[in-house]
Formats: C-alpha cells, structure tokens, sequence
C-alpha cells in the first residue's frame, strides 16, 4: 500500500519580532488583553519591501526539500495555501516555481485561510496515493502585517496574526503502517461573512444598496475598489471572534474524534496534537475536552500569533525539531477557520 510520508519540513519566520507592548503605538490596547484572551506575547512582521508570502515560502522550502535529500528541480508538483497572496492572481504557487528555478510543474494554490495548509496536504496526499506524482511541495505561507488595519478600530484582528511560512515535501512509501492514515475535510458556508475580507471582491453586496440603483455597469464595475471602502476600513478582514470561538470549540474535537474512529485510535494514542495556532484558549478548550496531557499538545501562539495557513506547518516543524515528534509517533494536525472550513489529518511520522 502506498501512502504518503513528510519526508523534509521546513519553517521561516521573519526576523522582526513585535511585542504586545509594541502594538499600544497604534492602538488602544494592552499586554494583559491580549494575553489572557489569545495567550500571545509576540509574533513576527515580514519587512516591508523585501519580504512578500513567496519570499518567505522560499526560505521554508529550500529547507525542507533540503532535509528530504532532493532539490527543487525534483519537485514535481506544487500546492501553495494562503490568504495573504502576493498578487489577487496569479497565486503564489508559480511566483515559488519560479523563484527556486524548477521544472515546468504544477502549481496549485488553495484559498481555505486557517485551514488551507491541512486542505493541501490531503490534496497532495491523494497525488501521492495515486501514483500521480513522487515529491510534492506543499506549503502555508502569510505575510498578514501588510493588510491589518493597526487603528483602534481593527484591534479585535490585528493584535492577533502574525507573519511566517512552513513546507513539507511529501514522497510516497511503502513501509507499513508509516504515513498520512486519513484526511477529513469539511465546511460550512453559513457563516462565510463572519471571518472575511470584503473587499475588494465581486459580491457586489454595497452596490445593492438603493442610492446605487442608478448607476449603470461600468460605473459599478469602477466601484471593485474605491476610497469609501479605505475610509471605512472595508478593505481589512472583519472577524466576529466570539461566534468563531464558539464554532471552534465544536468542531476541532469533532474533526480530531472522525480521524481517530476512523482508524480506530482513541485520544491516548495521540503522541502529538498541533492544532491551528488561532488561540491558546481554543487549544487549551480542545486538549481538556479530549483528555490530553501538556506533552500531547504542541502550542507556540505564544511567540508567532496567528499565521493562517502557516501555523500548521510551523507548528509540527518546530515540534519536530524539538524532538516531541519522533518516527513512530501518531500525530494529528487540526484547523478550523474562515468559509468556515475546518480539517484534520492524522499520521503515522
Ligand atoms: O484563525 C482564524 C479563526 N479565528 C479564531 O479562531 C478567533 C476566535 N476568536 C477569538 O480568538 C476571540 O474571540 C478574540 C481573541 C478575537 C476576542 O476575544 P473575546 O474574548 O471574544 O473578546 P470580544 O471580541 O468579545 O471583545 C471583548 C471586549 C470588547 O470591549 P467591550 O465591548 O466589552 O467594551 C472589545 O472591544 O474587548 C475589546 N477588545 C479589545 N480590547 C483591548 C477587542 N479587541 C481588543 C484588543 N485590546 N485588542
């Protein structure tokens, strides 16, 4: 049986760290909010200019296709998660394939936000099993610091997410039981509006309004983008974050439980849980529901915030550096976040 292996991981995170204490110059807020209702200290800012999403996924994934023992031109396929893309199109999937001079592969970018990164492992997972392809890259990467709105205003948001990237090259094995056992994916539209970015976009939903209803096309299709939606801070993500909480609460044991009953495993087999970095006390919520000691729970929102499709990947990246994921241990990823979309993935490393 073929299943697919992390045979190299990587992370980047920018070198500029940005303290609780740091944000105070450009909102009202404090160090003990933002401790006791997300547990973050500090997270990382991309520099301004010289660091895009791609730059970062650059220096996470020479490192991972490094510790896999191959180099870019052996890639041969690429799935690229992220919600904070260089450019509205094209993804950041071909600006990666050019920037590390590989082959004329496939690039695919995925847009599930938090749980981008899990997504495009089990996409990639099924061109492993498939025979399809023999080395996937596949990669979360945000530079969230460039779209936040830093007034009082979008404090709710910005004090929360953090830059940074992480990788895997995923190859095909055939060693028994070692592996990606199961992927789980779901979502829910409903709530699609409650964890968005508006703006720009083609929904139209302002232009509805009565005061539009004379304009014709082309003076609609010139209002994609305009000044009210900068005056009115409809160009940053809008987060309603106690309804998120509650939905999250449910869900990641939900999707954790489906991926252990569907290999008949139970919480105790768990050797390590990195869950999407989204808040310490979301992670802290599901490692009580599930009965999980501290050393089956991997948390580092504490130092990076919340880097969406990058917090996965980092996460396990870290934990694996830290030796806490060793060959043989069951470990289970686990993300909830925007559409909403929520995912699991559980392994055998
Ligand atoms: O990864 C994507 C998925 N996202 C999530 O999973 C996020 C889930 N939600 C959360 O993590 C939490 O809801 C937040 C951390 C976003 C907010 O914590 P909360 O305990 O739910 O606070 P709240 O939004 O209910 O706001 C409580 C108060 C409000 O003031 P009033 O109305 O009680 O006077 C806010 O205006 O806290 C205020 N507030 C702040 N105060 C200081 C909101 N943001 C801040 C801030 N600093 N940064």
């Amino acid at each position: 049986m073929i299943r697919s292996v992390i045979a190299g991981i990587g992370m980047y995170v920018p070198e500029q760290v940005v303290t609780n204490q740091d944000l105070l110059k450009y909102m009202d807020t404090s160090d003990a909010w933002i401790q006791e209702r997300t547990g973050i200290q500090e997270r990382r800012y991309a520099h301004r200019t010289q660091e895009t999403t791609t730059t970062m996924a650059v220096e996470a994934s020479r490192i991972a296709i490094e510790r896999a023992g191959i180099t870019p031109q052996d890639i041969d396929f690429i799935v690229f998660a992220t919600l904070s893309p260089d450019y509205y199109f094209p993804g950041c999937g071909v600006l990666l394939q050019r920037a590390m001079k590989m082959r004329e592969i496939g690039a695919l970018d995925v847009r599930n936000q938090c749980s981008g990164f899990v997504y495009a492992l089990s996409v990639a997972d099924q061109f492993i099993r498939t025979g399809t392809y023999k080395n996937i890259l596949v990669v979360g990467s945000e530079k969230h610091s460039f779209g936040l709105d830093f007034t009082t205003r979008g404090r709710n948001v910005s004090v929360i997410f953090g830059d940074g990237a992480g990788a895997v090259v995923l190859q095909p094995s055939t060693e028994e039981g070692r592996g990606i056992l199961s992927t789980h994916l779901h979502s829910d539209g409903d709530s699609a509006e409650i964890l968005a970015m508006y703006n720009p976009g083609t929904h139209a939903n302002h232009w509805k309004e009565e005061k539009y209803a004379d304009f014709d096309d082309a003076e609609i299709g010139q209002m994609f983008f305009s000044h009210a939606m900068i005056d009115n801070g409809q160009i940053y993500p809008y987060m309603d974050g106690p309804a998120v909480f509650k939905k999250a609460v449910i869900k990641f044991p939900e999707v954790i439980m489906e991926a252990l009953q569907a290999n008949n495993l139970g919480p105790a087999d768990i050797n390590m849980l990195i869950p999407h970095q989204a808040n310490l006390r979301i992670a802290q919520f599901v490692q009580q529901k599930l009965g999980l000691g501290d050393h089956q729970v991997y948390n580092n929102i504490q130092r990076y915030g919340n880097t969406t499709a990058a917090s996965v990947p980092i996460a396990l990246c870290e934990a694996w550096q830290e030796g806490r994921v060793k060959p043989g241990d069951l470990v289970c990823l686990a993300a909830f976040g925007s559409g909403f979309t929520w995912a699991s993935a559980l392994l055998r490393w």
